[in-house]
């Protein structure tokens, strides 16, 4: 309309009044140009549209980008942690804190605040979970093996550190007996240097396939010592054996958790487990693979609980192994259907050949959890489901990202490429 407007004004004034008032076919002929010329426009208007989209999209992206690479130089927003005075604010060292259960160790304690240590040797653990701490006051992070001995002070060691998931363990089997055995005297030796407080981080592996079920602490368990499980499993109980030895001669306060499968945001995206092997599965539409008949049964705690459990041990007088685990039993069928159901999508469920050594039956029995922690799992299947679903759909699309991300950037070919650009 403007362009009409505008062609109608160019047109002489005078020649209207002389064809009082009337067009004449040149100016008609005129105006009909110019209104393909308005057509015209129009066409290089959309293509200007077209274009000025498509420079916005690789802006939205170099923004993205300089957002990604501005995020550790901009100071940070702490979480806000609750101020302790001297007496009552400790310092805590947790082994394995970059990992999963690790990570949300050291979240809760950051909060609660009292001065945290972080050794990891970034085996499994990632920087990314306890990037929020880094730079603040109470938080320190130590590029550390626990095979070698640590000198630090501290009051209480949570001891974590170990890899946790069956292809991580088996990948290096001598390694995994050496963490959990030299790793764990070196913790218990460190315990007995600074008199700090001491708990190991044992797991349900300790009953082996159990002959008992639902499984007490006073079962000892039915383990296959030279199976591929092995390196974990009874580098676990050795590690339980030295704590107490460490407590009868050395009279140190040793506390030991026999968790049971734990899940939750920040596991690993392929560390073979049930949880995230079916979640991954459920979200990418592929067919989720049950190994054996599927009427095998585990018990899932959400991670939440279970660093609730390991705070409450810690802080308790008791000094036995105490089941840490959620007692409410799925067979890996029942969980495969109530992932599919909630992730929606279309993936099938297909059976598999059983694996060498899976347990069949696994459920702790935590009357001893409830009498001395006054602890039980609370956060339901469906609950703690969704929110791992959550974290794994972000996951997924953050390595879709970083994936353009990569390819957005010009390869460097060498080192000369490099140094040109710097
Ligand atoms: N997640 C579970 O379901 C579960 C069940 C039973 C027991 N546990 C125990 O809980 C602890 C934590 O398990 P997770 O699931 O968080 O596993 P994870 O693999 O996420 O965390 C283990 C951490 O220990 C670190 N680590 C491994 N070897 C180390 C070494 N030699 N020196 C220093 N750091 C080392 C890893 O880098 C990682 O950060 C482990 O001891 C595991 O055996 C976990």
């Amino acid at each position: 309309v403007l362009g009409i407007y505008k062609s109608i004004a160019k047109t002489d004034n005078s020649k209207f009044q002389n064809s009082r008032n009337r067009l004449s076919s040149d100016q008609i002929a005129n105006i009909l140009k110019n209104i393909n010329e308005i057509n015209f426009n129009e066409t290089s208007g959309t293509k200007d549209l077209q274009e000025a989209r498509n420079k916005i999209r690789e802006l939205e992206e170099k923004l993205k980008y300089i957002e990604v690479k501005l995020e550790n130089r901009v100071p940070k927003n702490y979480p806000l942690v609750t101020f302790l005075n001297y007496k009552n604010r400790k310092r805590v060292l947790v082994t394995g804190g970059a990992g999963f259960v690790g990570s949300h160790l050291v979240d809760r304690l950051m909060l609660a605040g009292h001065e945290v240590i972080v050794v990891d040797n970034f085996f499994t653990g990632r920087k990314r979970n306890i990037d929020h701490w880094i730079g603040h006051e109470n938080f320190e992070l130590v590029h550390h093996d626990v095979v070698r001995p640590l000198y630090i002070e501290v009051d209480e060691i949570y001891h974590l550190a170990s890899p946790a998931s069956p292809p991580h363990y088996m990948l290096n089997p001598v390694k995994t007996i050496k963490t959990n055995t030299l790793g764990t005297i070196n913790m218990l030796g460190l315990a007995k240097r600074v008199g700090a407080k001491v708990l190991i981080a044992s797991t349900s592996e300790v009953y082996g396939d159990p002959d008992e079920h639902p499984q007490s602490e006073t079962y000892w368990g039915h383990v296959n010592p030279i199976g591929p499980r092995a390196c974990y499993d009874e580098g676990k109980r050795v590690a339980e054996t030295l704590s107490y030895a460490y407590e009868h001669q050395e009279n140190i306060a040793v506390r030991v958790a026999r968790i049971f499968n734990t899940y939750g945001p920040r596991m690993h995206m392929n560390d073979g487990r049930v949880v995230s092997n079916f979640i991954l599965q459920a979200l990418q539409n592929n067919s989720i693979t049950i190994y054996g008949d599927g009427k095998q049964t585990r018990s899932f705690q959400y991670v939440s609980d279970l660093v609730d459990g390991l705070v409450a041990l810690m802080a308790s007088n008791y000094s036995q192994p105490i089941n840490i685990g959620n007692p409410v039993e799925h067979t890996i069928e029942e969980f495969a259907l109530l992932i599919k159901n909630l992730v929606g999508g279309t993936s099938k469920i297909v059976a598999l050949a059983a694996v060498e050594d899976d347990p069949q039956r696994r459920k702790p029995d935590i009357s001893r959890a409830k009498k001395y922690l006054n602890w039980e799992a609370k956060v339901s299947l469906v609950e703690g489901l969704k929110k791992t679903i959550t974290y794994f759909t972000k996951e997924l699309q953050r390595s879709k990202y970083s994936f353009t991300d990569h390819h957005l950037k010009r390869p460097y070919k060498n080192d000369h490429d490099i140094i040109e650009q710097l």
